[in-house]
């Protein structure tokens, strides 16, 4: 994937969606870590780091057969949740995916977790499908969709 500057309200900042590199393994954890995951990066998937002046706030991975593609998580760095990055990072992957083909994506999350649901939701995913008390703390799963 190209290096691109994104537009929109970071306009002002340098904001950057790179493909993952090992060396960013110690940052991603740490991340991952600060956000409570407990998470084996797998060899097989795509994933994305993003970053802003320099400093990597965010990471993306997502699995892709043919022309579907799974988002399994999408992180990012407490520090810099709520100012729209979320939303920026994943689009940019979503649009990224779309030029390699892909149609369709789906991703999995739970009842419990509003933010994650909201962006879902304004980037145009739909519910659909529910797993009852699919997570430990008893919440539901909910399946959603995207056709790009
Ligand atoms: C979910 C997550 C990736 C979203 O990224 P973010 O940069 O915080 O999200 P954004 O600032 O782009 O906001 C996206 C939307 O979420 C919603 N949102 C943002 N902050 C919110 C809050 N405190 N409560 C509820 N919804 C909120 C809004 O709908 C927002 O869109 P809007 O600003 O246009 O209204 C990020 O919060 C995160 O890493 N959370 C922990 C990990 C996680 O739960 N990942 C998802 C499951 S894998």
């Amino acid at each position: 994937m190209a290096e691109r500057k994104t537009t929109g309200k970071n306009d002002r900042k340098n904001i950057l969606v790179k493909p993952y590199q090992p060396e960013y393994i110690n940052r991603v954890l740490a991340i991952l870590e600060k956000n409570g995951y407990n998470w084996n990066i797998s060899s097989n998937t795509l994933k994305y780091c993003l970053f802003v002046d320099g400093k990597l706030v965010g990471f993306l991975e997502v699995s892709k057969a043919l022309n579907e593609a799974e988002v399994y998580i999408i992180v990012i760095d407490p520090l810099y949740q709520g100012k729209g990055l979320g939303t920026l990072f994943l689009s940019k992957v979503l649009q990224e995916l779309k030029e390699t083909g892909v149609d369709k994506v789906f991703l999995e999350v739970s009842t419990k977790n509003n933010r994650a649901i909201n962006l879902y939701t304004k980037l145009g995913f739909m519910e659909i499908f529910r797993r009852k008390s699919y997570y430990k703390d008893g919440s539901d799963a909910i399946i959603m969709e995207k056709i790009l």
